[in-house]
């Protein structure tokens, strides 16, 4: 079976074909998916990306899906994750209606709520508001935190990371093409003079960390049937069409979930 795991990031598995951006680990491709998925017509049995679609923009998007039905064998497994846009924005509405009864822990929740709603999108440094806020020592609903982003929050909030280190660790081949991108940019900066920031946000703005498009089960589910997808299918973290599931350990760790906030959607080519 061909099994690929797109925008892997840190959660790779040895019995996947793990693609992301950044090569994480010894078993991880470094290719950028907006080339398109580097494998022929009817060729792969499964894929399965968590916490990747909304990194693209909403037409990159259609094209994505596009490319995961083309690469895909007739039958072909599709498993999406996602951020689920309804479940957060239900969320804000909820603590903003208590915000403003006057409850105190809901005051504190929506700050982070807000966050969790709009700082992947609009950020322009890496680690955003979100690492700001998980940084502040005084910091009083952590737990709600862990709830709503699940238990990779612990990392985060048990670790010394600063804004920049958080996302962008880096193996020694790509240390050496980031030295000769900076010198380039050194250089495009001398000419833009002050403006020279531009560049810098434009450069993270295409890292893949950014939120460029969110989705709900509505239009989740319409994008792929649009894209020729049968059996359009909501599911959760335990429940799968890819064989042997509970084995694959890809949406879960130590037996809890890793991302709550998420909507997870399943097709068949
Ligand atoms: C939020 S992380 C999710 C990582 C992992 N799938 C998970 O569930 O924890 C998003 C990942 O998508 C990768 N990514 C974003 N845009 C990409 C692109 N155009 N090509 C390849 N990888 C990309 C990023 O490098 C990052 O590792």
């Amino acid at each position: 079976m061909k099994l690929l795991n797109l925008g892997c990031g840190k959660h790779y598995h040895k019995n996947w074909i793990n693609i992301d951006f950044n090569k994480t680990g010894e078993n991880v491709i470094a290719y950028n998916l907006l080339n398109g998925i580097p494998y022929k017509e009817n060729d792969i049995d499964v894929i399965y990306n968590s916490h990747l679609f909304e990194h693209f923009n909403k037409h990159n998007g259609i094209n994505f899906i596009k490319e995961c039905y083309r690469v895909l064998k007739p039958n072909g497994i599709l498993r999406i994750v996602v951020p689920d846009l309804e479940g957060i924005v239900k969320e804000y509405l909820l603590q903003l209606e208590k915000s403003l009864l006057g409850d105190k822990n809901a005051q504190t929740n929506y700050e982070w709520i807000v966050i969790e709603m709009i700082d992947q999108m609009i950020r322009n440094k890496s680690g955003g508001e979100m690492i700001n806020y998980i940084m502040n020592k005084n910091i009083v609903n952590k737990n709600y935190i862990i709830d709503r982003i699940g238990i990779e929050a612990n990392d985060l909030l048990n670790t010394n990371y600063t804004a920049n280190t958080y996302y962008l660790k880096k193996n020694n081949n790509q240390k050496l093409l980031g030295l000769i991108s900076r010198f380039r940019v050194k250089f495009a900066k001398i000419i833009l003079g002050n403006e020279s920031h531009l560049i810098d946000i434009g450069k993270f703005r295409t890292i893949g960390e950014n939120h460029l498009w969110m989705y709900d089960r509505y239009s989740l589910s319409k994008l792929l049937q649009e894209c020729h997808f049968s059996k359009v299918n909501l599911t959760d973290v335990f429940h799968s069409m890819i064989p042997n599931w509970e084995q694959q350990n890809l949406d879960l760790i130590d037996g809890k979930i890793r991302q709550p906030n998420s909507l997870y959607i399943e097709a068949i080519k």
